[in-house]
């Protein structure tokens, strides 16, 4: 009997000393510290293809993140840079189908 509780007890401290292997390691802290350093969160923008009415709003709002391609408006970057995420926010707001998603 008690040899199968030192065997369990083993068991769970391996299986925790795994779980806890997992914490505290750098990927974890990346978004705090790359938020800390830049002063900002990071900001992407998506547009709903199957919403989008290619009105070009967007476009003429904000060029630096959003470009027409064929009928349709595309997002050209991948992290809204900084110093238009305001202008970007801004065409967001006055999609006429509110296709731009912000987060
Ligand atoms: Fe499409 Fe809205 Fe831009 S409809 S073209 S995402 S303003």
């Amino acid at each position: 009997m008690r040899s199968v509780w030192t065997k369990k007890t083993k068991e769970k401290s391996e299986e925790e000393k795994e779980v806890n292997s997992n914490k505290g390691q750098i990927h974890e802290y990346l978004p705090f510290f790359f938020g800390k350093l830049t002063g900002r969160l990071i900001v992407k923008a998506k547009i709903d293809a199957d919403l989008c009415i290619g009105c070009a709003l967007c476009v003429q709002t904000c060029p630096e993140v959003f470009k027409m391609e064929g009928d349709k408006a595309v997002v050209s970057v991948s992290v809204v840079p900084a110093d238009v995420e305001g202008t970007c926010r801004q065409a967001a707001d006055e999609c006429p189908v509110t296709a731009i998603i912000i987060e």
